[in-house]
């Protein structure tokens, strides 16, 4: 049987109820939310409104209005980053960013002349702190962090980050897409101004799904405006969000999905999907500890990092190293760059990368017994 070890790409499998749903509501609903008065487009429009519902719970958020759909996290992060950032404006960011905030922050550099602070960080993604506190008295019109590293797998002290900035007035936008259903988002307790998610990680849910938190009384310029299925006389977008953002009809099939396994998150708690990834990342690391030459990177225990590890084997290339446990083992984990150039330029992996093991709620210790084999044996041969 093939062990499926990328979850950080996209998690595989997901709970049955997901793939039920789907189905379903394709075969006997197959409406438009919001886009007619016959009972199955309302019946389509109450389950967005419960899918943004459960996701308030889970993310401690105190109004559905407040939760804008997207397709992924990147079309979210684009939306916060766009519509709100003005030309000459000054961020503070992280060294291990994913590319889908590095890189429309580095289009903004052209396009708007906006400035970009790199906040300095450990190779184990411990940020310099004096140094953003700093920073952030020089006049910062955002910060954009990272809730968890994909690279990495170090966890961001929100609270630490949060606090600092509010206190020069400075919002935080949190790239939650590592975190959301693996780790506790609390948007309340700790009160970023904007979120992104993404349906298809750790939530569980299918692709081509994701949101945008925005917290009360901040409002965004909008990426794209169109049919909204009401107030369709005015020439305008609606002011009010969540129409404001979510023009063009919605991916419902996805959102029938995402709704059934936010549903199964919020059943089986975050915490002891938490559990279960501490448990198995242990148990990973441990194992890696006695193949010979591995290097693993980031957080040395597994309560500071999320359930992924990135490591490489003295002399080999990683790439190979993934392509031959696919070939011989059947075993898929993500070989390379992971979209965040300068975490590997961070951790000196920079051309080649690294393997990246990323667990999920539905791996077990047996699939990881088999890597450590199997990485034993290309060692030794
Ligand atoms: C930290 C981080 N941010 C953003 C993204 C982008 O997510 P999506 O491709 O779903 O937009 C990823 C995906 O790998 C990620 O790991």
């Amino acid at each position: 049987m093939s062990i499926y070890l990328d979850n950080g790409a996209t998690s595989y499998p997901k709970p049955e109820s997901v793939y039920v749903s789907i189905a379903e509501y394709m075969r006997n609903n197959g409406a438009s939310p919001g886009r007619g008065n016959y009972s199955r487009a309302m019946e389509a429009d109450r389950l967005v409104y419960m899918t943004r519902k459960a996701l308030c719970k889970l993310l401690c958020v105190p109004r559905p209005g407040q939760i804008i759909f997207t397709c992924n996290a990147t079309e979210s992060i684009n939306m916060a980053l766009k519509g709100y950032l003005k030309p000459g404006d000054r961020v503070l960011t992280t060294s291990y960013e994913h590319n889908a905030v590095a890189r429309p922050l580095k289009m903004l550099e052209t396009d708007r002349e906006i400035k970009i602070g790199l906040i300095p960080s450990t190779p184990d993604g411990v940020s310099d702190m004096e140094w953003y506190q700093q920073e952030l008295s020089k006049g910062v019109r955002l910060v954009v962090v990272a809730h968890g590293s994909n690279v990495i797998g170090c966890v961001t002290p929100l609270d630490e980050i949060v606090s600092a900035a509010h206190r020069h007035n400075t919002p935080v936008l949190v790239d939650a897409a590592q975190t959301a259903g693996v780790y506790p988002v609390d948007v309340t307790s700790v009160p970023v101004d904007m979120l992104a998610f993404t349906g298809h990680k750790g939530l569980l849910g299918p692709t081509g799904t994701g949101g945008l938190y925005i917290r009360e009384g901040l409002e965004l310029s909008t990426l794209k405006e169109g049919g909204t299925g009401g107030m369709s006389l005015s020439p305008f977008q609606p002011s009010d969000p969540p129409d404001r953002y979510e023009a063009g009809t919605m991916n419902i099939f996805g959102i029938a999905g995402l709704n059934a396994a936010v549903q199964f998150l919020l059943d089986t708690g975050v915490e002891v999907i938490r559990e279960h990834e501490i448990e198995l990342a242990q148990f990973l690391m441990d194992g890696l500890d006695t193949v010979p030459g591995v290097t693993y990177y980031g957080p040395s225990s597994a309560k500071d990092r999320l359930g992924l590890v990135s490591f490489n084997l003295e002399g080999q290339d990683p790439n190979k190293v993934a392509i031959k446990l696919d070939r011989d083992y059947e075993i898929m984990v993500r070989a390379g760059i992971h979209c965040a150039p300068q975490a590997h330029h961070l951790l000196g992996t920079a051309p080649g990368g690294a393997l990246r093991v990323s667990l999920g709620y539905f791996n077990q210790r047996e699939d990881i017994e088999r890597l450590i084999d199997a990485l034993r044996e290309i060692t030794y041969s």
